[in-house]
């Protein structure tokens, strides 16, 4: 039930749209540490642009306040808080869950893409998960990504992306999608 908003006894989770969850993890299933990403990786950041370009977006409001730029542009920026008086430019601000995820207007999937609070909150409703695992094990970690058991999801699609100079670390591109019950 909506926590904040509603009050009312209703689960107004979108039913249209498929969720998704995109995420970076380290081999260790981390996500963050001190509010930022793990690392700086330019291949990952193009295949989250690719994939979430034109779409709407779910994220928590420490993510968004992690974007050096605000809201990123050809996505509906959904941000999620508390606050009844947080309005940034460009962002469509929702008070739980279940409002962000009926407020996206764009086609397609929804995207949640983080943070931990989010991802977790969210991961029961998510049928895809773009993950890109980076293959290295970062210290000082203080966020990570709900468990992921291998026998619930199918693994659609595997993609190896070498180290270079400017991504240090190898990363696997993976899709999985939610295995459906009695399957
Ligand atoms: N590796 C990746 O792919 C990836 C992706 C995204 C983020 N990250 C990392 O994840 C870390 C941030 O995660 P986080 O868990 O600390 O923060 P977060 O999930 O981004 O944001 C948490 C905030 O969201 C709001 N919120 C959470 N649940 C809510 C609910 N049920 N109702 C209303 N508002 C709610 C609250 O905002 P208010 O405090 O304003 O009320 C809360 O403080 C950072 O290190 C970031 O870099 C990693």
């Amino acid at each position: 039930m909506c926590e904040t908003h509603c009050g009312a006894k209703r689960h107004c989770v979108k039913m249209m749209s498929a969720i998704s969850a995109i995420v970076a993890i380290d081999r260790n299933g981390a996500i963050g540490k001190q509010g930022l990403l793990l690392c700086h990786l330019p291949a990952d950041m193009k295949h989250f642009k690719e994939i979430t370009m034109g779409h709407s977006i779910v994220m928590g409001r420490k993510t968004f306040e992690s974007f050096p730029k605000g809201a990123l542009p050809g996505r509906q920026n959904i941000v999620i808080t508390r606050s009844r008086d947080y309005a940034p430019p460009g962002v469509t601000v929702a008070h739980c869950i279940d409002d962000a995820l009926t407020a996206a207007t764009m086609p397609g999937d929804v995207f949640v893409i983080g943070g931990e609070q989010i991802y977790r909150a969210t991961f029961p409703l998510v049928s895809t998960i773009y993950l890109t695992v980076i293959d290295h094990k970062f210290d000082d970690v203080d966020a990570y990504f709900p468990r992921i058991d291998l026998r619930s999801w199918t693994i659609l699609s595997q993609e190896e992306r070498p180290a270079d100079e400017r991504n240090p670390y190898r990363l696997t591109f993976m899709t999985l999608q939610r295995k459906r019950q009695g399957r």
